[in-house]
């Protein structure tokens, strides 16, 4: 195993080799800020990119929403305005990140040309004034679009003072579908090359159901459920239409990728800005980009976090799931926003806590990141983001808490590069414990639209998993189905529920070769169009798990059912899968209530070298699943190293990093002859620690 561990390794860094280029290993992390000159009045300028240097930045960030000013009439382009921008912050030694600002049409070109606006699920035109409303789909959006990104390549695509690009911005409608008359054709081309014939369609459809049936692709629209009064025949078309969207908006960001690397110098790197946890589109459907990167809001009223000040911290895994979400397509990857205070778009908008930014700086470290950017320099006096917060207030110049804490961050960072040594190796026991988390967007598009149970939440479930991973101090890369899993003793494939013959015997292979796989409940159930197989339920894992899964059950969250393991009850109501395991399969937990009360709802079995653990149940507060990963590590004698709860810690060059999302002091082992660099042992809220 050790040995297929380290050519997986190696495999990895070749693979990243060439994004690493963009970025000195020496610095690390990078910190830079987003500006947006033409806001604000040119005299101010020269003292705002002043003060970001004199703070400790070293990039800033432009022009993604100026497509108005720079191009104000169709062919005109002016980019006199920014040139004088960019040799502003060249004066104060920033480098620029240029965008593409496709998400932002100017009004001459949606009123000259309407076609290019997308359609709402109530059939309502999208309107100018907004943004992302152009539609992926419309070849006269792609075609202006083109137009602009290649006039600004060829402006800036040799100007030594631009870092890499942009491209739009958290490219997606922002949770809106586009059901334009050029959607409508693009989805029918997409529908004839996956599937060729109507036959195959209708078969992977399931059309033999509610008269369901085409007899040709003309005759197909993008389903919309507004205009469903029952439901849909084919719930595969609902997936089919999420695949679409996700590979149009792949297609929008590759098109502009394409430009961009025609006219653009190959030290200028070329990313996007994706949302963190984004269940329409997918990122990672973006391979060609030199590397994929984020956007970052921890506190928004959305997350409770932990304890009673949690709503100020944001939830303990949200930072380090985007860094081992992002991080592991290229081996790079940077937040391209970071929250820098308070914002105005949640359904309220706390103050985080004292040091939340600072910790979430932090954060962003330990994941391994190579640069950090804050959205945004100067609080708006306008606009929908007036009560946003910058880095600077409204009067421009004063330093708000967030300003102050980056301000802080930078000036650490500086400190800690004295002490970079190249090439440290990850320290062994931390090595040996690395996990693959499975991921597949379409296990997350499938049970959102057939969830079964009003409780069910895919990706709740897979980030419980996930933060259970990282409080036992686990190194996690959250990969797809291609990604060759030999380099990691772990793999977790969360409620898998889309399946193959191919990957099933990719896993058994795996284990066979000396892996430790844990599956979850849901797993295995249907083919990959979303068809129950034709064969006893969950047939296609039941050999590789060692049990068979005669039927589940789900609950309502006022009953409270409870699962037996090592003597400990443990409360659940959202899925069990009441398991028969076979001759030789270990029964770990069984449900202790309920008519099935002392079947089996954990299972465990050695295959070849490796093993499989089968976790049949969903807690809410994942403390089941928590203990039973635990067991799993030890089987295998693989040591784990548990923190106190919202505590995560990780390493990076070199550096232990500790930080304190509970909503008390804690205080955390921290080997005696460690060098503590920054902080102690005893943690405050948002207490950061780090140690070599
Ligand atoms: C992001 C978006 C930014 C800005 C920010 C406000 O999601 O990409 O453009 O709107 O939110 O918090």
């Amino acid at each position: 195993m050790k040995k297929i561990i380290i050519i997986g390794f190696l495999i990895a860094f070749t693979f990243a080799a060439k994004a690493q280029e963009f970025f000195k290993p020496e610095k690390m992390v990078e910190t830079g800020v987003y500006y947006y000159p033409e806001a604000w009045n040119p005299d101010q300028w020269d003292r705002d990119f002043k003060k970001m240097a004199d703070m400790g930045f070293e990039f800033t960030h432009m022009a993604e929403f100026a497509w108005a000013q720079m191009e104000p009439a169709e062919g005109n382009f002016d980019f006199k305005w920014l040139d004088k921008a960019v040799e502003l912050a060249a004066k104060h030694n920033l480098k620029v990140i240029m965008c593409t600002s496709s998400a932002t049409p100017p009004v001459w070109l949606v009123r000259k040309y309407p076609e290019v606006l997308i359609e709402l699920q109530s059939g309502q035109t999208a309107q100018h004034g907004t943004r992302t409303h152009g539609s992926f789909s419309s070849p006269k959006y792609r075609e202006m679009t083109t137009k602009m990104v290649a006039a600004m390549a060829k402006h800036y695509g040799n100007d030594k003072r631009i870092w890499g690009w942009q491209i739009d911005n958290e490219p997606s409608h922002y949770g809106a579908y586009d059901y334009s008359p050029a959607a409508q054709i693009s989805f029918r081309n997409w529908l004839q090359k996956k599937y060729k014939t109507i036959d195959n369609l209708n078969n992977a459809w399931g059309t033999a159901f509610w008269s369901g049936v085409y007899t040709t692709f003309d005759q197909i629209e993008i389903p919309n459920k507004l205009r469903m009064n029952a439901g849909p025949a084919s719930t595969t078309s609902l997936v089919d239409f999420k695949r679409f969207f996700a590979d149009e908006c792949a297609g929008f960001i590759s098109m502009q990728y394409n430009t961009l690397r025609e006219n653009v110098s190959k030290s200028q790197f070329v990313t996007t800005n994706f949302m963190h946890i984004h269940t329409d589109v997918d990122p990672w459907r973006n391979k060609d980009l030199d590397f994929i990167s984020y956007t970052m809001y921890p506190v928004a009223g959305y997350s409770k976090g932990l304890g009673d000040q949690g709503f100020r911290l944001g939830d303990p895994w949200r930072i380090s799931w985007a860094n081992d979400f992002f991080r592991p397509l290229k081996g790079v990857t940077g937040v391209m926003e970071l929250q820098p205070g308070q914002v105005n778009w949640g359904t309220y908008n706390p103050l985080p806590y004292p040091g939340a930014i600072h910790a979430w700086l932090w954060n962003a470290f330990a994941g391994g990141l190579d640069f950090v950017c804050s959205y945004r320099f100067r609080q708006p006096l306008f606009g929908s983001e007036q009560f946003h917060y910058g880095m600077v207030g409204t009067d421009g110049v004063t330093e708000l808490f967030g300003g102050q804490q980056y301000s802080r961050f930078m000036k650490e960072i500086r400190e800690l590069r004295k002490l970079y040594k190249p090439n440290v190796s990850m320290p062994a026991e931390f090595a040996t414990r690395k996990t693959a988390l499975l991921f597949n967007p379409d296990n997350v598009w499938e049970t959102e639209i057939q969830p079964q149970t009003y409780k069910w939440n895919e990706i709740n479930h897979i980030t419980r998993y996930y933060s259970s991973l990282k409080s036992l101090c686990v190194p996690v890369d959250i990969v797809g189905e291609d990604r060759d899993l030999s380099a990691y003793p772990v793999v977790v494939a969360p409620a898998y529920q889309l399946v193959d013959k191919d990957l099933i015997a990719k896993w058994k292979k795996y284990v066979e070769n000396g892996g430790q796989l844990i599956l979850t409940c849901r797993t295995g159930l249907k083919d990959r169009n979303g068809h129950f197989f034709e064969a006893p339920w969950a047939d296609a894992i039941a050999g590789l798990i060692g049990a068979k899964i005669p039927m589940y059950d789900e609950m309502s969250s006022e009953t409270k059912a409870n699962v037996t393991f090592n003597g400990e009850k443990y409360c659940w109501n959202t899925w069990g899968d009441i398991l028969e395991p076979y001759f030789g399969t270990e029964t770990w937990a069984t449900y202790a209530d309920q008519f099935y009360a002392g079947k089996a709802s954990v299972v465990h079995r050695r295959v070849g070298k490796g093993s499989v653990t089968y976790i049949g149940t969903d807690t809410e507060n994942g403390k089941l699943e928590k203990e039973i990963l635990k067991k799993t590590f030890e089987a295998a004698g693989i040591t784990t190293n548990e923190q106190p709860e919202g505590v995560m810690v990780n390493w990076r060059d070199g550096f232990w990093v500790a930080i304190n999302y509970s909503s008390t002091k804690v205080s955390i082992n921290i080997p005696t002859n460690a060098k503590i660099i920054l902080g102690s042992k005893d943690l405050d809220i948002a207490g950061v620690v780090i140690w070599q």
